[in-house]
Protein backbone atom coordinates (compact mmCIF):
# COMPACT_ATOMS: atom_id res chain seq x y z
CA UNK A 1 0.00 0.00 0.00
CA UNK A 2 1.63 3.61 -1.00
CA UNK A 3 1.06 6.43 1.28
CA UNK A 4 -1.61 8.11 -0.68
CA UNK A 5 -3.34 4.90 -2.16
CA UNK A 6 -6.70 6.01 -3.32
CA UNK A 7 -6.14 10.15 -2.88
CA UNK A 8 -7.00 12.59 -5.81
CA UNK A 9 -4.19 15.21 -5.91
CA UNK A 10 -3.34 18.45 -8.28
CA UNK A 11 -0.35 19.31 -8.38
CA UNK A 12 0.96 22.07 -10.55
CA UNK A 13 3.55 23.06 -12.60
CA UNK A 14 3.70 19.34 -13.15
CA UNK A 15 5.41 19.25 -16.43
CA UNK A 16 8.75 19.26 -15.18
CA UNK A 17 11.15 20.38 -12.19
CA UNK A 18 9.79 19.82 -8.89
CA UNK A 19 6.52 19.53 -10.05
CA UNK A 20 7.23 16.26 -12.08
CA UNK A 21 9.12 14.90 -9.43
CA UNK A 22 6.11 15.73 -6.90
CA UNK A 23 4.14 13.73 -9.40
CA UNK A 24 6.03 10.89 -10.01
CA UNK A 25 6.50 10.58 -5.91
CA UNK A 26 2.92 11.04 -5.70
CA UNK A 27 2.10 8.73 -8.55
CA UNK A 28 4.42 5.44 -7.05
CA UNK A 29 2.81 6.12 -3.61
CA UNK A 30 -0.75 5.05 -5.18
CA UNK A 31 -2.28 8.85 -5.62
CA UNK A 32 -4.35 9.80 -8.48
CA UNK A 33 -1.91 13.00 -10.26
CA UNK A 34 -4.48 15.81 -11.65
CA UNK A 35 -1.42 17.51 -13.63
CA UNK A 36 -1.39 21.23 -14.17
CA UNK A 37 0.82 22.92 -16.36
CA UNK A 38 0.78 25.53 -19.01
CA UNK A 39 3.30 23.84 -21.14
CA UNK A 40 2.79 22.13 -23.66
CA UNK A 41 5.39 19.31 -21.94
CA UNK A 42 2.71 18.20 -20.07
CA UNK A 43 0.85 16.20 -22.10
CA UNK A 44 4.56 14.06 -22.85
CA UNK A 45 5.58 13.72 -19.25
CA UNK A 46 1.82 12.87 -18.59
CA UNK A 47 2.23 10.38 -21.16
CA UNK A 48 5.37 8.71 -20.28
CA UNK A 49 4.24 8.28 -16.43
CA UNK A 50 0.79 6.57 -17.83
CA UNK A 51 2.83 4.22 -19.89
CA UNK A 52 4.42 3.12 -16.42
CA UNK A 53 1.27 1.74 -15.21
CA UNK A 54 0.52 5.31 -12.86
CA UNK A 55 -2.66 7.28 -12.61
CA UNK A 56 -2.50 10.52 -14.22
CA UNK A 57 -4.90 13.06 -16.24
CA UNK A 58 -3.71 16.50 -17.60
CA UNK A 59 -5.25 20.16 -17.54
CA UNK A 60 -3.07 22.60 -19.74
CA UNK A 61 -3.57 25.68 -18.20
CA UNK A 62 -1.90 29.13 -17.19
CA UNK A 63 -2.66 28.98 -12.98
CA UNK A 64 -3.07 33.27 -13.49
CA UNK A 65 -6.88 32.36 -15.47
CA UNK A 66 -9.04 32.04 -12.36
CA UNK A 67 -11.67 31.20 -15.21
CA UNK A 68 -9.45 28.53 -16.42
CA UNK A 69 -7.76 27.12 -13.32
CA UNK A 70 -11.85 26.44 -11.93
CA UNK A 71 -12.84 24.56 -15.33
CA UNK A 72 -9.72 22.21 -14.72
CA UNK A 73 -10.23 21.82 -11.20
CA UNK A 74 -13.91 21.26 -11.44
CA UNK A 75 -13.25 18.36 -14.10
CA UNK A 76 -10.94 17.26 -12.04
CA UNK A 77 -13.26 16.43 -9.42
CA UNK A 78 -16.60 15.84 -11.59
CA UNK A 79 -13.98 12.48 -13.61
CA UNK A 80 -12.73 11.23 -9.95
CA UNK A 81 -15.17 12.66 -7.44
CA UNK A 82 -12.79 14.30 -4.95
CA UNK A 83 -9.94 16.47 -4.90
CA UNK A 84 -7.81 15.27 -1.30
CA UNK A 85 -4.60 17.34 -1.96
CA UNK A 86 -3.31 20.51 -3.76
CA UNK A 87 0.37 21.14 -4.11
CA UNK A 88 0.83 24.72 -4.74
CA UNK A 89 4.01 24.49 -6.74
CA UNK A 90 4.24 26.55 -10.36
CA UNK A 91 6.43 29.32 -10.39
CA UNK A 92 8.99 31.64 -12.12
CA UNK A 93 11.73 33.26 -11.21
CA UNK A 94 13.88 35.63 -13.15
CA UNK A 95 16.83 37.30 -10.87
CA UNK A 96 17.10 41.29 -12.49
CA UNK A 97 18.65 43.87 -9.87
CA UNK A 98 16.25 45.93 -8.06
CA UNK A 99 16.93 49.26 -10.13
CA UNK A 100 16.86 47.72 -13.06
CA UNK A 101 13.04 45.32 -12.04
CA UNK A 102 10.32 46.57 -14.46
CA UNK A 103 7.13 46.38 -12.94
CA UNK A 104 5.90 43.78 -15.00
CA UNK A 105 8.45 41.63 -14.41
CA UNK A 106 7.99 42.44 -10.64
CA UNK A 107 3.75 41.99 -11.69
CA UNK A 108 4.55 38.80 -13.57
CA UNK A 109 5.93 36.93 -10.45
CA UNK A 110 2.89 37.71 -7.81
CA UNK A 111 0.58 37.00 -10.81
CA UNK A 112 1.97 33.21 -11.27
CA UNK A 113 3.52 32.73 -7.49
CA UNK A 114 1.08 34.47 -5.37
CA UNK A 115 -1.94 34.76 -7.46
CA UNK A 116 -1.72 31.59 -9.00
CA UNK A 117 -1.51 29.43 -6.01
CA UNK A 118 -4.35 31.66 -4.38
CA UNK A 119 -6.09 30.85 -7.81
CA UNK A 120 -5.88 26.83 -7.11
CA UNK A 121 -6.74 27.01 -3.75
CA UNK A 122 -9.97 28.73 -4.29
CA UNK A 123 -10.79 26.74 -6.80
CA UNK A 124 -9.86 23.43 -4.44
CA UNK A 125 -10.68 24.11 -1.24
CA UNK A 126 -14.58 24.01 -1.55
CA UNK A 127 -14.34 20.16 -2.70
CA UNK A 128 -11.98 19.65 0.78
CA UNK A 129 -14.76 21.56 2.73
CA UNK A 130 -17.18 19.43 1.34
CA UNK A 131 -15.36 16.34 2.40
CA UNK A 132 -14.09 17.28 5.56
CA UNK A 133 -10.72 16.03 4.20
CA UNK A 134 -7.77 18.03 2.70
CA UNK A 135 -3.74 18.69 2.52
CA UNK A 136 -2.47 21.87 0.67
CA UNK A 137 1.35 21.76 0.40
CA UNK A 138 2.64 25.36 -1.31
CA UNK A 139 6.10 25.31 -2.67
CA UNK A 140 7.52 27.99 -1.08
CA UNK A 141 11.31 28.81 -0.56
CA UNK A 142 14.61 29.57 1.35
CA UNK A 143 14.92 32.47 -0.64
CA UNK A 144 13.46 35.65 0.47
CA UNK A 145 12.03 34.10 4.07
CA UNK A 146 15.41 32.86 5.20
CA UNK A 147 18.11 33.63 2.50
CA UNK A 148 18.88 35.74 -0.57
CA UNK A 149 21.26 36.47 -3.54
CA UNK A 150 21.08 39.72 -5.77
CA UNK A 151 18.14 40.51 -8.13
CA UNK A 152 15.68 37.79 -6.40
CA UNK A 153 12.97 41.07 -5.09
CA UNK A 154 10.72 40.18 -6.28
CA UNK A 155 11.04 36.36 -6.20
CA UNK A 156 11.70 36.65 -2.43
CA UNK A 157 8.51 38.91 -1.98
CA UNK A 158 6.62 36.32 -3.58
CA UNK A 159 8.04 33.06 -1.48
CA UNK A 160 7.66 34.87 1.68
CA UNK A 161 4.21 36.00 0.84
CA UNK A 162 3.18 31.95 1.03
CA UNK A 163 4.91 31.32 4.13
CA UNK A 164 1.78 34.33 5.36
CA UNK A 165 -0.59 32.13 2.84
CA UNK A 166 0.22 29.08 4.68
CA UNK A 167 -0.25 29.75 8.68
CA UNK A 168 -3.23 32.02 7.46
CA UNK A 169 -5.48 29.25 5.54
CA UNK A 170 -4.10 26.78 8.17
CA UNK A 171 -5.62 28.76 10.69
CA UNK A 172 -9.11 28.98 8.77
CA UNK A 173 -9.22 25.32 7.73
CA UNK A 174 -8.23 23.80 10.93
CA UNK A 175 -11.66 23.15 11.93
CA UNK A 176 -12.09 21.06 8.37
CA UNK A 177 -9.77 18.39 9.09
CA UNK A 178 -8.05 20.30 6.36
CA UNK A 179 -4.11 21.18 6.75
CA UNK A 180 -1.66 23.42 4.80
CA UNK A 181 2.17 23.70 5.20
CA UNK A 182 4.94 25.01 3.00
CA UNK A 183 8.06 23.36 1.96
CA UNK A 184 10.99 25.51 1.93
CA UNK A 185 13.53 23.73 -1.38
CA UNK A 186 17.35 25.20 -1.17
CA UNK A 187 18.99 24.88 -4.73
CA UNK A 188 17.16 22.06 -6.97
CA UNK A 189 18.68 20.57 -10.27
CA UNK A 190 15.09 21.79 -12.10
CA UNK A 191 15.05 22.99 -15.56
CA UNK A 192 14.27 26.70 -13.44
CA UNK A 193 17.96 26.63 -12.13
CA UNK A 194 19.79 25.02 -15.08
CA UNK A 195 18.06 27.70 -17.62
CA UNK A 196 19.22 30.48 -15.21
CA UNK A 197 22.78 29.95 -15.27
CA UNK A 198 22.73 29.17 -18.63
CA UNK A 199 21.79 32.47 -19.25
CA UNK A 200 24.63 33.76 -16.90
CA UNK A 201 27.31 31.36 -18.39
CA UNK A 202 26.60 29.61 -21.52
CA UNK A 203 30.09 28.92 -22.48
CA UNK A 204 30.21 26.54 -19.23
CA UNK A 205 27.37 26.07 -17.20
CA UNK A 206 28.38 22.94 -15.33
CA UNK A 207 31.31 24.96 -13.61
CA UNK A 208 28.44 27.36 -12.05
CA UNK A 209 26.63 24.40 -10.70
CA UNK A 210 29.93 23.33 -9.08
CA UNK A 211 30.69 26.37 -7.86
CA UNK A 212 26.81 26.15 -6.57
CA UNK A 213 27.09 22.61 -5.06
CA UNK A 214 30.57 23.25 -3.06
CA UNK A 215 28.93 25.76 -1.42
CA UNK A 216 26.27 23.26 0.26
CA UNK A 217 26.85 21.44 3.35
CA UNK A 218 25.84 17.94 1.35
CA UNK A 219 27.81 18.92 -2.08
CA UNK A 220 25.22 18.85 -4.25
CA UNK A 221 22.14 20.28 -5.14
CA UNK A 222 18.86 18.21 -4.32
CA UNK A 223 16.36 16.69 -6.86
CA UNK A 224 13.09 17.15 -7.52
CA UNK A 225 12.39 13.59 -5.89
CA UNK A 226 13.62 15.37 -2.95
CA UNK A 227 10.81 18.14 -2.52
CA UNK A 228 8.42 15.45 -4.30
CA UNK A 229 9.28 12.89 -0.86
CA UNK A 230 8.58 16.07 1.53
CA UNK A 231 5.08 16.39 -0.07
CA UNK A 232 4.13 13.00 0.02
CA UNK A 233 4.70 12.88 3.66
CA UNK A 234 2.71 16.66 4.04
CA UNK A 235 -0.05 15.34 1.71
CA UNK A 236 -0.19 11.61 3.90
CA UNK A 237 -2.45 10.71 6.87
CA UNK A 238 1.29 10.46 8.77
CA UNK A 239 1.03 14.04 8.93
CA UNK A 240 -2.64 14.83 10.23
CA UNK A 241 -1.13 16.36 12.83
CA UNK A 242 1.20 19.07 11.19
CA UNK A 243 -0.24 21.89 10.08
CA UNK A 244 0.96 25.72 8.94
CA UNK A 245 4.49 24.98 8.93
CA UNK A 246 7.51 25.37 6.67
CA UNK A 247 10.00 22.80 5.71
CA UNK A 248 12.91 23.70 4.87
CA UNK A 249 14.79 20.95 1.80
CA UNK A 250 17.99 22.21 1.01
CA UNK A 251 20.85 19.78 2.07
CA UNK A 252 22.20 22.01 4.42
CA UNK A 253 22.57 25.03 2.46
CA UNK A 254 20.94 27.58 4.99
CA UNK A 255 23.11 26.17 8.06
CA UNK A 256 26.97 27.47 7.78
CA UNK A 257 27.42 30.40 10.34
CA UNK A 258 30.77 31.00 7.93
CA UNK A 259 32.40 29.33 4.66
CA UNK A 260 34.89 28.00 6.78
CA UNK A 261 31.65 25.31 7.38
CA UNK A 262 32.00 24.49 3.89
CA UNK A 263 35.77 24.32 2.62
CA UNK A 264 37.25 21.30 1.60
N1 LIG B 1 14.63 24.81 -8.35
C1 LIG B 1 14.91 25.38 -7.20
O1 LIG B 1 16.09 25.46 -6.80
C2 LIG B 1 13.81 25.94 -6.34
C3 LIG B 1 14.17 26.41 -5.06
C4 LIG B 1 13.18 26.93 -4.23
C5 LIG B 1 11.86 26.94 -4.65
N2 LIG B 1 11.54 26.48 -5.90
C6 LIG B 1 10.13 26.54 -6.30
O2 LIG B 1 9.72 25.30 -6.82
C7 LIG B 1 8.67 25.52 -7.76
C8 LIG B 1 9.01 24.81 -9.05
O3 LIG B 1 10.26 25.31 -9.52
P1 LIG B 1 11.14 24.54 -10.58
O4 LIG B 1 12.54 24.83 -10.23
O5 LIG B 1 10.68 23.15 -10.72
O6 LIG B 1 10.76 25.40 -11.89
P2 LIG B 1 10.72 24.95 -13.42
O7 LIG B 1 10.77 26.21 -14.21
O8 LIG B 1 11.74 23.92 -13.67
O9 LIG B 1 9.25 24.33 -13.56
C9 LIG B 1 8.13 25.17 -13.29
C10 LIG B 1 6.90 24.60 -13.94
O10 LIG B 1 5.82 25.51 -13.67
C11 LIG B 1 5.13 25.75 -14.88
N3 LIG B 1 4.50 27.07 -14.87
C12 LIG B 1 5.12 28.27 -14.85
N4 LIG B 1 4.21 29.26 -14.92
C13 LIG B 1 2.99 28.66 -14.96
C14 LIG B 1 1.67 29.15 -15.05
N5 LIG B 1 1.41 30.46 -15.13
N6 LIG B 1 0.65 28.27 -15.08
C15 LIG B 1 0.90 26.93 -15.01
N7 LIG B 1 2.13 26.40 -14.95
C16 LIG B 1 3.17 27.27 -14.91
C17 LIG B 1 6.20 25.64 -15.97
O11 LIG B 1 5.62 25.41 -17.26
C18 LIG B 1 7.03 24.49 -15.46
O12 LIG B 1 6.53 23.25 -15.90
C19 LIG B 1 8.56 27.04 -7.93
O13 LIG B 1 7.50 27.52 -7.15
C20 LIG B 1 9.88 27.55 -7.40
O14 LIG B 1 9.80 28.85 -6.90
C21 LIG B 1 12.49 26.01 -6.75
Amino acid sequence: MGRLEDKVAVVTGAAMGNGWGITKVFGREGAHVAMLDVSDEVSGAAKEFEGQGYKVSVCKVDITDFNAVKKAVDEVARKLGKIDILVNNAGIAKLVPFLEMTDEIRDLHFDVNINGAWNCTKAALPFMVEKNYGRIVNISSVTGPIVTDTGQTAYAITKSALWGFTKALAMEVVRNNITVNAICPGMIDTPMVRNGIAEFMPDDPQSVIDILASGIPMKKLGTPEDIGEMAAFLASDAAGYITGQPFVVDGGSTLPESALSVMD
